[in-house]
């Protein structure tokens, strides 16, 4: 199983292409920077909640040379576009036509905001991470360009520090509301290993994946977008939260500081649909805590339950799912050797997360394709993933 022609090309192989492209037999350099799929911790990020990503082996790479003009040129290799753009005077409010150059852009100027230099470059990129799935290439994107945008032998900023820049990228120059988690599993993953990031402190712990379970997401083939106006309303909705139930409660500014006991005693003040919003989140950090201990422990019905509880959240309470989504975890579902199986990323559309004993994934694979096209009259996807190390600079042979 496999997604696309170069899901499973070697770097190296995809570094020629990219340097035949750029057409320069000079010094170059290679950044990569991987897309994310979250296991569990869905809409928590932006509460100051805790989130379980792993950086996962679709990633996008810019191959480089450097420049001494304070500028960026770049070709997409995919869309077979090239899109400049000058330091001198970049900000939001002169962004031009919406374009992917965006997020390299957003990137160059959030970096710039944080006190921190940048050099210019020309470069091509191509990326394996399937777009619009909700597996975040644009998060992958901002990544790679904070590594191709930094003056060499500059200090680095910590992780975490250097994914709030790229977010700032995202919510003020590409203009996206969206949280913290994609740029944070971009850039800290660990080879084997989940990511749990505490989105208050902006740290994050490594935890291993079983080594006796497959990753597999399933794609719905119905676009994510990431419906920025249902996902910022999502967002004021928690915030109008934390507003009602802070009137009564002091101490409360986020809903990282509400548990069940609190919201329980403060429901009857809230609209119907923000009690629903905030108990979806308030019990969605404690999943991610249960998670991490059913990992450790091995303990795979602990996990089923979990993720189903996860889903049924998103679709009851927060009301981010889809009828795609749903049939999607059902059939899977239905399928021995599936352990777990819910929706990922923001929603309305776009993949699940499923754990899987080895094996199994074949059965899984030939279910959804006899299944969900049946269901939905659309085309899914169905490909294993592995949880790979974060964003950074690939050496190159000389
Ligand atoms: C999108 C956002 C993330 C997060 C998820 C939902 O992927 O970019 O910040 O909010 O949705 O968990």
């Amino acid at each position: 199983m496999s997604f696309g022609p170069t899901a499973n090309q070697s770097i190296a192989s995809r570094a020629g292409v990219l340097r035949k492209r750029l057409g320069t037999t000079g010094p170059v350099k290679l950044v990569r920077a991987p897309g994310r799929v979250n296991l569990i911790g869905e809409h928590t990020d932006y509460n100051e909640g805790l989130v379980l990503p792993a950086a996962i082996d679709r990633e996008f790479l810019i191959l480089f040379e450097p420049w001494d003009r304070p500028e960026v040129q770049m070709t997409a290799l995919d869309m077979d576009e090239t899109r400049s753009f000058a330091f001198e005077g970049l900000s939001p409010e002169t962004r031009g036509a919406r374009s992917w150059i965006d997020y390299v852009a957003g990137t160059a100027w959030a970096m710039r905001e944080a006190g921190l230099p940048i050099r210019g470059f020309r470069g091509v990129m191509q990326s394996t991470i399937p777009v619009g799935s909700g597996l975040s290439s644009s998060a992958a994107l901002e990544m790679a360009s904070t590594w191709a945008l930094a003056v060499p032998g500059t200090p680095r900023p910590a992780t975490g520090v250097m994914a709030a820049i790229a977010q700032r990228a995202e919510n003020r120059y590409v203009g996206v509301n969206c949280g913290i988690m994609d740029q944070f599993a971009s850039a800290a993953g660990e080879a084997g290993h989940a990511l749990l990031i505490d989105c208050r402190t902006n740290t994050f712990k490594t935890t291993p994946m079983p080594a006796d379970l497959s990753l597999v997401v399933c794609d719905t083939g119905s676009p994510h977008r990431l419906d920025a106006s249902a996902y910022n309303t999502r967002r004021s909705e928690c915030e109008l939260g934390v507003k009602l139930i802070a009137e009564r409660e002091p101490g409360v500014t986020a809903l990282r500081d509400v548990d069940e006991e609190m919201l329980a005693r403060n429901r009857d003040r809230l609209p119907e649909v923000v009690a629903r919003r905030c108990e979806h989140v308030v019990k969605e950090d404690g999943r991610v805590m249960a998670t991490v201990v059913a990992l450790r422990d091995g303990d795979l019905d602990a996990l089923g339950r979990l993720f189903a509880a996860s889903h049924a959240s998103l679709r009851d309470l927060y009301e981010v799912s889809s009828a795609e989504l749903d049939a999607m975890v059902e059939i899977a579902n239905e399928v021995p050797g599936v352990v777990a199986s819910r929706m990922t990323g923001a929603g309305f559309g776009g993949c699940t997360v499923n754990l899987v004993r080895p094996g199994a994934e074949e059965a899984l694979q030939d279910a959804v394709m006899a299944n969900y096209g049946k269901r939905t009259g659309l085309t899914p996807r169905v490909f294993i993933v592995a949880a790979v190390e974060g964003a950074g600079e690939v050496e190159l042979d000389a």
